[in-house]
């Protein structure tokens, strides 16, 4: 990763890591559980997660195996995922500093590795597919959660074309939010990634959560400008990206959208 990019990350995160601590889509979301079940962890199993944040994967998680490496590359992130395991009493979570494209562990060390609402700000996509390969036994499993760009599921009635273009619209309104934000690609392109890297999809699922956006443009300290442009592409952006958002306004006045999450379990292949 480019030394500006590990800079922006570490900015954008440093400075809103106790947000994530408390965030009801990181703590809360429905993938957590969800992505635990449909992994199937052992007992005896040494897992790491890639970008923990404030450490909610590695929480749940960590009753399900031998041990498991919170890691990240923001240190106030370790700080919360640490503090988060102590509060729980989880004595099988330690942590680390990791790069998602250059992960300081040897290979074939670990039975799972696990990602969740991050792999979007990774620089290179195929370089982390890679790594967490190597550092994975035969046979091991990897589980992934991420935010997904628009497809033609979201969009039946939109071509081609314009489904491309509301993809690259969705990832222009993640930046404009958070400009630490790299791609969140459609689902097809993560399967494509997986297979072609040497792994076998055993589950896969997808769902919308809904986001506040008062909450999500305070996570991210959003200037007063960039909040007024953001709630002007939700309330009158162009009419596919309203679609694939969904913005609507509660009976109180708030805006609220949703976002797409897909869920993937693959295996290592020989
Ligand atoms: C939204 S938070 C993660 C949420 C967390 N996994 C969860 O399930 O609640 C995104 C995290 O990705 C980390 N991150 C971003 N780019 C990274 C990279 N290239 N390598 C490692 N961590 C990275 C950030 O420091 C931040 O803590």
């Amino acid at each position: 990763m480019t030394k500006d990019g590990t800079d922006l990350v570490r900015s954008q995160f440093g400075a809103s890591a106790a947000a994530y601590a408390t965030s009801d889509v990181h703590a809360k979301g429905e993938s957590l559980a969800r992505i635990v079940e449909l992994a199937r962890p052992q007992r005896h199993w040494q897992g790491l997660d890639v970008a923990t944040g404030a450490g909610h994967m590695a929480a749940a998680f960590a009753p399900h195996l031998a041990n498991i490496i919170a890691s990240d590359i923001t240190d106030e992130m370790l700080g919360e995922a640490a503090k988060l395991a102590a509060d729980r009493n989880l004595a099988n979570v330690s942590t680390a500093k990791a790069e998602a494209g250059a992960l300081p562990f040897d290979d074939a060390r670990f039975d799972l590795v696990c990602c969740r609402l991050a792999a979007h700000h990774f620089p290179d996509l195929r370089c982390f597919i890679a790594e967490v390969r190597r550092v994975l036994k035969a046979g091991g499993r990897f589980a992934l959660v991420d935010n997904v760009a628009p497809d033609a599921q979201q969009l039946p009635d939109a071509s081609q074309s314009d489904i491309a273009d509301t993809a690259a619209a969705y990832n222009a309104f993640e930046k404009l939010r958070d400009p630490s934000h790299g791609l969140a690609p459609p689902p097809e392109t993560w399967i494509s990634l997986l297979t072609d890297a040497g792994f076998r999809i055993v589950a896969r699922e997808q769902f919308g959560k809904e986001l506040d956006f008062s909450s999500w443009v305070t996570r991210m300290r959003c200037a007063p400008d960039t909040i007024t442009e953001l709630r002007r592409i939700l309330t009158s952006g162009p009419s596919n990206l309203r679609t694939f958002l969904q913005p609507r306004t509660d009976q109180d006045g708030e805006l609220h959208f949703s976002l797409q999450e897909l869920l993937i379990v693959a295996d290592k292949t020989a």
